[in-house]
């Protein structure tokens, strides 16, 4: 036997084997065609998004922080009689409340909800949420139904539920009436920041 051909037969033996001998679990749509040098990297063993055992579970009988405990009446009239603001008004809540607004509402609803958002008029013009219709809502403790409006939305404004966490709609409805402040500010307001 020469040379030349001894070589032939083990480089042939050497390369039909390589697929069983690295790995007999890669299937054969991959391996045909390839000689796979380090299969581990090209079969992670990371877990996909959503696979399954890929997922964690909360802890058993734990609620998560920005969970609702209740659910949302379906009209506007039962959580205007139904539903409070269950949030402090702190400075980082209103602080967050207007990330929010300016993520999701300013495009349409303008800087102070004055219904002039950059989209207007290309796409139909709202009304003001410095209205008295809205003051009054908050007058009468009826933050839930623009807390009702985020949630299932009203007429052709949509519902932005899946967008924004119930606790971040409660900060939007809390920074709203930071708004009508901020728009008609009260004579101790302005006296606050008098001289400064
Ligand atoms: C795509 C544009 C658009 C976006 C974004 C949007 N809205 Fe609206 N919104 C409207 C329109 C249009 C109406 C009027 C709906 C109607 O005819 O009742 C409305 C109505 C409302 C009303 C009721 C006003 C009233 O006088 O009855 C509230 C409160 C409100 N929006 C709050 C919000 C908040 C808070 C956000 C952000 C989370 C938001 N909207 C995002 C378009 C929008």
């Amino acid at each position: 036997m020469n040379h030349k051909l001894a070589t032939l037969i083990v480089g042939a033996v050497f390369i039909s084997g390589c697929r069983f001998y690295l790995d007999p679990g890669i299937s054969m749509k991959h391996s045909e065609n390839n000689f796979i040098y380090m299969p581990d990297m090209v079969y992670s063993q990371a877990i996909k998004a959503q696979e399954e055992g890929g997922m964690r579970y909360p802890v058993k009988g734990t609620i998560p922080r920005e969970k609702l405990l209740y659910s949302i009446p379906e009209t506007q009239d039962e959580a205007a009689k139904t539903l409070k603001n269950p949030l402090k008004k702190t400075f980082a809540n209103l602080k967050r409340g207007q990330e929010v607004f300016n993520i999701y509402c300013i495009a349409c609803h303008g800087s102070y909800g004055e219904g002039n958002g950059g989209v207007v008029p290309k796409y139909p013009q709202p009304p003001s949420l410095q209205s008295d219709k809205i003051k009054g809502y908050f007058a009468k403790g009826e933050e839930g139904r623009v807390f009702h409006i985020i949630s299932k939305g009203q007429n052709i404004m949509p519902s932005y539920a899946t967008q924004i966490e119930p606790m971040d709609r409660w900060k939007v409805v809390m920074y709203l009436q930071a708004l009508h402040r901020a728009k008609n500010p009260t004579a101790e307001d302005i006296k606050a920041y008098e001289g400064n």
